[in-house]
């Protein structure tokens, strides 16, 4: 149950077609003392996006940081390639009601990010709920338990 609490750290991975998003997303968490690791990319140059899901993907799997985010150019990719990693529920969002019932209901542990879907406004709102929100439980416990058995199969 990977609920944020102050003093964890979050993992951010990006790559060209989220590169600006998350520099955003890095201003913002600076100026709520929110601590980060970045995975990169680290220019707005062409990458691959799966790598840097990986990387942060990995990151949280091991517990090295308690959530991530990933930012391309529609979220899309980036979750595609963050769900094949063992340990990760990537939920790809454009809205701050699914941003926040994906932590809720899903306990989530990657928000995925479309820099060139959403404005900065509406994905720090949504940065702010899924870290700020924590995992429901109860019959939900059940059905994501069933989530991660499906990878073991
Ligand atoms: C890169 O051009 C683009 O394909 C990538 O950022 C992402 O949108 C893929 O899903």
């Amino acid at each position: 149950m990977p609920n944020y609490k102050k003093g964890d750290v979050i993992a951010l991975g990006s790559d060209h077609g989220g590169f600006r998003l998350k520099q955003e997303i890095i201003k913002h968490l600076e100026e709520k003392g929110i601590e980060f690791k970045d995975f990169g990319s680290y220019t707005s140059d062409s990458v691959d996006y799966p790598e840097i899901a990986e990387k942060v993907c990995n990151s949280v799997a091991a517990g090295q940081t308690v959530l991530g985010i990933l930012v391309c150019g529609t979220g899309i990719g980036m979750s595609m390639a963050a769900n094949k990693c063992k340990g990760i529920r990537a939920a790809a969002c454009s809205e701050t009601f699914s941003a926040k019932f994906t932590r809720l209901h899903n306990d989530a542990n990657v928000l995925c990010l479309g820099g060139r879907v959403i404005g900065p406004g509406v994905a720090l709102e949504m940065v702010d709920s899924f870290i700020g929100t924590d995992f429901e439980g109860g019959r939900h416990e059940r059905r994501v338990n069933a989530i991660m058995e499906i990878e073991n199969k």
